[in-house]
């Protein structure tokens, strides 16, 4: 069985994003430390512009082999002019208006959203799904979510874009590492206790 892993960074108060989502606030805080950890540990959650300027265009994946990017978050990249932004990924975008993918190695999901992360995580072998948000995919998928890794930037939003997008319900997590940074970044692994 394959993990749903929610990879997502947020501020101390717990917001993904400004209240329209945008949290470029939090790249002032890649700095040489913890850019290599993201380099060195989870180079597949930088996006190809990003391994591109980094020059580790061909780091090998090392926690996911798949992601899942709603629609609104895709459309960043969209904008940009990039059609495959985790080409090193098999990339799953939900959409119901997106009729025809931008790009042959970008897969849209526009109905049954649950069923297909369901059947992706039973694939055999491989390795496990990055889902990258944003807060509406994540709050849809909450359920699904077995594991999260939360890159808790020094920096308090006071309102913003949620974490997940969905309405109170508590889920419990047991806290399985913690990484600091001399920045003041946290990273944070929890386990879905099921
Ligand atoms: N801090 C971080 O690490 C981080 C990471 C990722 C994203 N973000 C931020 O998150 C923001 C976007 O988040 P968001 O919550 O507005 O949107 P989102 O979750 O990225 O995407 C929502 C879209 O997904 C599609 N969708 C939702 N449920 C679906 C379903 N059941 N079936 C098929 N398609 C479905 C719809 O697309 P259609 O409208 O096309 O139907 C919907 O508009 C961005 O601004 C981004 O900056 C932050």
């Amino acid at each position: 069985m394959r993990k749903l892993t929610y990879f997502i960074a947020c501020s101390i108060d717990g917001f993904i994003g400004d209240p329209n989502g945008d949290a470029s606030s939090m790249l002032g805080l890649l700095d040489e430390e913890y850019l290599e950890f993201l380099k060195t540990e989870y180079p597949e959650t930088i996006p190809v512009h990003g391994r591109e300027a980094l020059g580790i265009q061909d780091a090998e994946n090392g926690h996911f082999d798949t992601l899942i990017q709603g629609r609104a978050s895709y459309q960043l990249a969209l904008d940009m002019g990039i059609t495959s932004p985790y080409a090193h990924l098999r990339e799953y975008v939900p959409s119901r208006t997106l009729e025809k993918s931008p790009d042959p190695r970008v897969e849209i999901i526009s109905e049954d959203l649950v069923g297909k992360v369901r059947e992706l995580k039973a694939e055999e072998g491989g390795l496990d799904i990055y889902l990258c948000g944003g807060a509406q995919i994540a709050g849809e998928l909450l359920d699904e979510i077995d594991e999260l890794v939360i890159k808790t930037y020094p920096q308090v939003y006071g309102a913003g874009m949620p974490m997940f997008g969905t309405d109170f319900a508590v889920t419990d997590f047991a806290l399985d590492w913690v990484r600091t940074f001399g920045n003041g970044v946290l990273v944070r692994k929890y386990t879905r206790k099921r």
